[in-house]
């Protein structure tokens, strides 16, 4: 069941709670999260993947409001970081240092050094540099780093340019052609300062045809088969994150059928598994509330301009995503097309685009839906705005998560150097 659903008389709740209740006390614009729908999502996901064995390590960069980290903590999630802040996010939510994977393409020395000093589980690497980089720094502390490889098997993830990392035109991983990876891994098992912890792939995100996971996982499971042949130790394989989600309708996930698939791939192949998944724990599970400043007549259409904007959601401004636009009220039949515009100087500023929508006056509060990923998390103060804050309903309690800063403590970051 959706997480946000109609009561009887047509108010729009989270987890049972009206909005607009919610966004009468708590202002706008602001993100809600439904805690319950993300346990269950977090739980539906670890039961669907867990005939196959292996760690789930929830993808930080999607919601890392720690709030969120400390209920997924609570529910045995690990995390999935990509840097040092995102570390900082999960020790202080509450994860276990040996529960933390580290990916990404650029971790400094310095991150390096702070995760291996916090005792981190995992650390991805990405290139020979880095892989270097990773055995120094830890041959200065007198110990061995745990790390995977996360190797690059050339696969199109069938999704939005921006987000495909499968490929061997992407910046991401080392490309099992040509021996390139497995030259590295040989070099890795044979360092003294690191211990082996497997492979890791991660082809791209937001992905709905489960075809490219078949595929790049198939070549995952039998490079690592060949390392193992050679007698070398690759005790895990991470399969990263990227199950799609519906941006329509906000429907659950059905993780059935990926569960199913990665049973079917690695059942009895003696590897550990690992997960990554983000947006699909949390993107349903969230939407932008945000309020009709004016409504103004164009040429041929409706602009409802309104209080949120691409500093608060980038997703539509940046990958042309849909996000369904609702009322939070009770719904009036449509009286025709809007522009669903923020403040922003921009023409790119808009949450959607050509939404048939029910006559809307100042005042009004609209829900964009399926917010909960790659929502707050990608916020900025662009144009001097105050990003939106966080709350999150559980249990029937409404927490705030992030109170909205406002200008004062904004300006209060910078200095004015004694110039003139
Ligand atoms: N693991 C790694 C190494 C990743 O790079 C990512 C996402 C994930 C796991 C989680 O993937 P997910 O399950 O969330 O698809 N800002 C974009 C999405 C960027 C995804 C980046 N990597 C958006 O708003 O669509």
């Amino acid at each position: 069941m959706s997480s946000f659903t109609r009561n009887a008389k047509g108010h729009l709740c989270a987890a049972g709670m009206p909005l607009s209740r919610i966004v009468a006390s708590h202002g706008s614009p602001l993100y809600v999260y439904s805690g319950d729908g993300i346990r269950d999502d977090y739980r539906r996901f670890a039961d669907a993947v867990g005939p196959a064995g292996g760690a789930v390590h929830f993808a930080l960069k999607a919601n890392s409001a720690l709030g969120v980290i400390a209920l997924l903590a609570q529910n045995g999630a690990g995390a999935d970081i990509v840097s040092g802040g995102e570390m900082a996010r999960a020790l202080t939510a509450g994860i276990p240092a040996g529960r933390i994977v580290f990916s990404g393409v650029g971790k400094s020395a310095d991150e390096i050094g702070a995760a291996l000093d916090a005792g981190i589980g995992q650390i991805n690497a990405e290139s020979p540099q880095e892989v270097e980089a990773i055995s120094r720094i830890a041959a200065a502390r007198g110990m061995q780093a745990p790390v995977a490889l996360r190797v690059n098997v050339d696969v199109a993830p069938k999704t939005h340019a921006k987000i495909s990392t499968g490929q061997r035109s992407t910046k991401f991983g080392v490309s099992t052609a040509q021996n390139e990876a497995a030259d590295l891994y040989r070099r890795m098992a044979a360092d003294p300062h690191i211990r082996p912890a497997g492979l890791a792939v991660h082809i791209g995100s937001q992905i709905l045809d489960l075809d490219p996971f078949e595929r790049a996982y198939t070549a995952l499971l039998s490079f690592g088969t060949a390392l193992r042949g050679e007698g070398l130790e690759v005790p895990m394989l991470d399969l990263g994150g990227g199950i799609g989600v519906d941006y329509q309708d906000g429907t659950a996930t059905d993780f059935t059928a990926y569960g199913k698939l990665v049973s079917r791939l690695f059942a009895d192949s003696g590897f550990k598994l690992g997960f990554e998944p983000g947006r699909s724990i949390v993107a349903n599970n969230g939407v932008l509330l945000t309020r009709v400043i004016y409504v103004k007549d164009g040429d041929n259409k409706r602009f409802v301009i309104v209080d949120a904007a691409m500093n608060d959601l980038l997703r539509p401004t940046l990958y042309e995503a849909h996000h369904t636009i609702q009322p939070v009220g009770p719904v009036g039949p449509v009286e025709g097309p809007a522009d669903i515009v923020g403040p922003v100087c921009e023409t790119g500023d808009y949450l959607g685009l050509d939404r048939m929508l029910p006559a809307l006056a100042a005042g009004d509060c609209l829900a964009v839906m399926s917010a909960g990923a790659y929502g707050a998390v990608m916020a900025s103060s662009y144009n001097s705005r105050p990003p939106a804050g966080e709350v999150m309903v559980l249990d029937g309690t409404l927490h705030t998560l992030r109170r909205r800063r406002d200008i004062t403590e904004l300006l209060a970051e910078e200095t004015i150097p004694a110039i003139g």
